[in-house]
């Protein structure tokens, strides 16, 4: 069975980034000049996705504005004949997108509980919003190619530094062949100096439909919350859960650092800004030099 849908939750607060997300969703905080959640609905895309849902919860009705038209911004631009832009604009319209509010704030996994019946019993992905993933054969397509061959839940992981470790999911694999991986426990953010790998759950996920089964139990994990990786464990303990080590380059837009350095890294990539960027830098290491001296 090929996968069509895609859960994205975007229901968190943001509170990384308060005050800016006090009225306004963190998902739609930009990176040079697309909203984060942008990036997320064209890899689902790319990888061939059909239908969107997205979770999402209070003070998050700029993101369904921003897929749906703007006819008052369309004309203007239409009319002074701005039409890059106007394309830009109409290309965020162009995807039928679902909603539903996630109605308390229980966790990840009860986010995407919330859209068990928007799936129905089909396989489904999962993406969240805090990681982009940058490669030419998108994170997610890779995963479903390699549903399409074992025909279980696979899940995206890639390697992190061990003191990274307690901040993620992460994966005891039973043996590493290559880049699939048969795993014999997920574990949701281990505590420093117990985790059992160092691969990390990365916010991609093809998941089978028995997932509803578990994540229905509504057990509270790490952090008092309803984890999807505690789900997606006990859903390995029936029917095999892969995870699979993606390429790309992947980027934490949840925290500020990470925010930062893929706003400098895609900036780096538009050809409009590089150059100026790059004199911005140079001029700034001269200037950390001389004061050092
Ligand atoms: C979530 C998942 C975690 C995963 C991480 C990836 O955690 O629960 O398993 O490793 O996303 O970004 P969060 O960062 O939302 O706390």
């Amino acid at each position: 069975m090929q996968v069509k849908k895609a859960i994205i939750p975007a229901a968190g607060l943001g509170t990384r980034f308060l005050p800016a997300t006090k009225a306004m969703p963190k998902e739609m905080l930009p990176i040079v000049d697309k909203p984060t959640i942008q990036y997320i609905v064209e890899e689902a895309i790319a990888s061939g996705i059909e239908d969107i849902i997205i979770v999402t919860g209070k003070g998050k009705r700029s993101i369904e504005d921003h897929f749906d038209h703007a006819f008052e911004l369309e004309a203007t631009l239409r009319e002074k004949g701005k039409m890059d832009m106007l394309d830009s604009v109409l290309q965020t319209s162009k995807v039928e997108i679902h909603y539903i509010r996630q109605k308390q704030p229980l966790g990840l996994g009860h986010a995407i509980w919330s859209a068990r019946k928007f799936i129905g019993d089909e396989p489904f992905a999962v993406l969240l919003g805090d990681d982009i993933v940058q490669n030419d054969e998108p994170c997610l397509e890779q995963l479903m190619n390699q549903f399409e061959q074992t025909g279980n839940s696979v899940i995206g992981v890639q390697q992190v530094p061990s003191k990274e470790t307690h901040r993620y999911g992460i994966i005891d694999p039973i043996s590493v062949d290559g880049k699939l991986i048969a795993v014999d426990r997920f574990v949701e953010k281990p505590e420093a100096g117990t985790a059992p790998s160092n691969y990390a759950i990365m916010g991609r996920y093809i998941l089978t439909p028995e997932i509803f089964d578990f994540l229905g139990e509504h057990t509270l994990g790490a952090g008092g919350e309803i984890q999807l990786t505690d789900a997606i464990q006990k859903l390995n303990e029936v029917q095999p859960v892969y995870a699979y080590e993606f390429d790309g380059h992947r980027f934490d837009v949840g925290e500020k650092y990470g925010f930062i350095e893929t706003t400098i890294e895609f900036a780096l990539q538009r050809p409009e800004l590089r150059d100026q960027l790059l004199e911005l830098f140079e001029r700034k290491l001269q200037e950390s030099y001389t004061n050092k001296k």
